[in-house]
């Protein structure tokens, strides 16, 4: 109840989807190589929220993260901010490839929806 399954051959490489779960708008971006790789050189970087890449991106190509802005719930805009992620219009939160949150209000990460890769290139959510 309440799963969906999402075809991913309809974000190709360098390709960001939004897509409606739950209510609530999910982002899936279909990483570079040259994505993965900032996004993993950061890694040690000060951050409020510190998390690997390698653990809330486990499947490196893909990242899945709720479109809900930490700070007061607004979207963020894809492929916007100083970090090549998500920026958030609404007071100025920068979230990058990772979906980390690097700068302004946003308290924490954007948060990773329950989900798993299936074979035949899909997502289930939930
Ligand atoms: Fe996103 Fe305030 S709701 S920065």
């Amino acid at each position: 109840m309440g799963s969906l399954e999402v075809d991913l051959s309809n974000v190709p490489v360098g390709q960001s989807a939004t897509i409606k779960w739950r209510g609530k708008p999910v982002f899936i971006r279909h990483r570079t190589q040259d994505e993965i790789e900032y996004a993993r050189k950061d890694d040690d970087a000060p951050m409020r929220d510190p998390s690997p890449d390698a653990l809330r991106c486990p499947d490196p190509e893909w990242a899945v993260f709720l479109g809900v802005c930490t700070h007061l719930g607004c979207v963020p805009i894809a492929n916007a901010g100083d970090y090549k992620g998500w920026f958030c219009p609404c007071h100025g939160s920068h979230y990058d490839l990772t979906g980390r949150i690097r700068k302004g209000p946003a308290p924490l990460n954007l948060e990773i929806p329950p989900h798993q890769f299936l074979e035949g290139n899909k997502l289930l959510l939930g």
